[in-house]
């Protein structure tokens, strides 16, 4: 099966996350990078009155670790142009965005449940037929997909990157039973 991806929504913008959000804004794709709301504002925040409420606290944990990333060497962008090719948000209020998405990657915490909690979310919201991974280290991937619907099942198989992204040009593919097929000529889309 032929795919053309132009948007890639990566779920989880830790030290993989917002480098593999990068790796794609480098091609050329939109991104859409996205993670946890906190629990409460910082001392900082309340200082300056915001309450959980305020877009600045629900997206804190996204800014921090995209402008950690874009402080990185070696760099994770060709140019800092390209930062804006990547829209940042929250599970929260942002999710039901994966739906307008090519690809939707998960680089959440290392944790099984964690990340069915978030894929029966994905599985809701996402358009059929799009291809949806994870980056897991380790865990068995037939265990993440375990009770998702049919569609889910064909599109999902394993997309481990390596850190960094950019520099290390390997991808390792994990199928399930449904998906046996290589994504796409990963050296020459990503160069
Ligand atoms: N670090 C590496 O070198 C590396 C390499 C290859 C693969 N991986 C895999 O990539 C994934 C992410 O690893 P990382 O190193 O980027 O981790 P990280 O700790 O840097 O990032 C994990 C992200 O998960 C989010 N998170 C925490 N609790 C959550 C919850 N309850 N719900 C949703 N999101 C939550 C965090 O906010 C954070 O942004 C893991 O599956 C890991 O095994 C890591």
């Amino acid at each position: 099966m032929n795919r053309t991806i132009k948007k890639v929504a990566v779920l989880g913008s830790g030290i993989m996350g917002s480098r593999i959000a990068c790796h794609f804004a480098n091609i050329g794709c939109e991104v859409l990078l996205l993670d946890i709301v906190p629990k409460e504002p910082n001392p900082q925040e309340q200082a300056k009155g915001l309450s959980l409420s305020s877009p600045l606290v629900r997206n804190r944990i996204v800014n921090e670790a995209f402008q950690n990333t874009l402080k990185a060497n070696p760099a994770a962008l060709f140019s800092s142009a390209f930062a804006g090719r990547v829209k940042l948000g929250n599970f929260d209020d942002n999710l039901a965005e994966i739906k307008d998405y090519d690809w939707v990657i998960e680089v959440i915490v290392e944790n099984l449940a964690i990340k069915q909690s978030l894929f029966e979310k994905v599985d809701a919201l996402r358009k059929a037929g799009t291809l949806i991974t994870s980056n897991t280290s380790g865990i068995p991937i037939h265990l993440m997909a375990e009770g998702r619907s049919e569609d889910f099942q064909k599109n999902f198989c394993g997309t481990h990157f390596f850190n960094p992204p950019r520099y290390l040009k390997l991808l390792e593919i994990i199928p399930t039973q449904w998906l046996l097929v290589v994504l796409m000529k990963y050296r020459t889309l990503l160069g």
